[in-house]
């Protein structure tokens, strides 16, 4: 599996070497420190070398490949080298992590990735299972957090919907879909409920206690300048900024139960995710 040392897949990794059954394989770039859970073997691969990840992938039957980051146009060539050391090393399954929002149309920056991505895989003769993931809860609790201004959260959302979905609940679709073998679809993961900006704002609310927070929708323009202002670099606001404005367009607020189908459990909700948060944090 590709990202095996992010907090993806680090999860699903750790799913997946449970099973004696299989030989897991992580592909890690050199540079990184990193330690391997008992039993898996570490490939050294950079998204960037087509020839490490080709070594990589020779005699792998099944790749969990955990979508790249950083700017849209290096994650697409990173995207592309990995479809093609797929194709050169004769991968037979491919899981695809991807997002719910593929229009190449859309705003959203990396609408055009997966979206291209996803039609790349496609053409490429490969068995393809694509898990299409909502917005990360933590991730937008993150831009949350750096959204808040005292008892308000300045977003420019409007009134859109976000079915935000927990890392933990991508982790673990995606090292079922490696486990069921090839479903040759798309599966929608999500959260259990589609949440607006009022909403949000109140699951934070009760996670404190009841400490007021009210969602105040704000011109996307200062947003920006709000994000500059606290040092975010430009490829980040652009990054955040496309993505609301596609939360606006609703085009996050698909709501599906691929979650429990493909795990058995139901998917953890805004404020399974806080509570999660305020257990894991140090007392006092
Ligand atoms: N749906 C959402 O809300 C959302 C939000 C954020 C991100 N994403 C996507 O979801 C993916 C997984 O999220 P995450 O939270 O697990 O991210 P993460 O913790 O940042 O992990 C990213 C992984 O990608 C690896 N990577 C980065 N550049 C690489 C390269 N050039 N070659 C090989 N590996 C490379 C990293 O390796 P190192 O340890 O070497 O850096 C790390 O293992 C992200 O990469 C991004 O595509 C989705």
């Amino acid at each position: 599996m590709t990202g095996a040392s992010g907090t993806v897949g680090g999860q699903v990794l750790d799913l997946l070497a449970r099973r004696p059954e299989h030989e897991v394989v992580a592909l890690v770039r050199p540079a990184t420190r990193w330690a391997a859970p008992p039993g898996v073997v570490v490939a050294p691969a950079d998204y960037a070398d087509p020839a490490s990840l080709r070594a990589a992938l020779g005699g792998v039957d099944t790749l969990v490949f955990v979508s790249s980051d950083g700017h849209a146009a290096t994650v697409m060539l990173h995207h592309v080298n990995v479809v093609r050391a797929v194709t050169d090393a004769g991968v037979g399954h491919v899981v695809a992590l991807s997002g719910l929002d593929v229009d190449v149309e859309s705003p959203f920056c990396y609408a055009v990735t997966n979206g291209h991505t996803e039609e790349l895989l496609a053409a490429s003769g490969c068995a393809v299972s694509v898990a299409r993931a909502s917005v990360y809860t933590e991730f937008f609790l993150r831009l949350v957090t750096g959204a808040r201004t005292g008892s308000e959260l300045r977003l420019p959302a409007g009134d859109g919907r976000v079915s935000l979905v927990s890392r933990a609940d991508v982790g673990r679709c995606l090292a079922a879909l490696a486990l069921a073998g090839p479903t040759s679809g798309h599966h929608d993961l999500t959260g259990p409920e589609a949440l607006d900006g009022p909403a949000i704002a109140a699951a934070v609310s009760s996670a404190q206690g009841g400490q007021a927070v009210r969602y105040v929708e704000v011109d996307p323009a200062d947003y920006a300048a709000a994000l500059a202002r606290a040092g975010e670099t430009s490829w980040w606001a652009h990054a955040y900024g496309t993505m609301l404005e596609s939360i606006r367009h609703q085009r996050w607020r698909a709501v599906s139960d691929e979650v429990e189908r493909l795990t058995g459990a139901p998917p953890l909700s805004v404020d399974d995710v806080l509570a999660r948060k305020a257990l894991s944090r140090p007392a006092g």
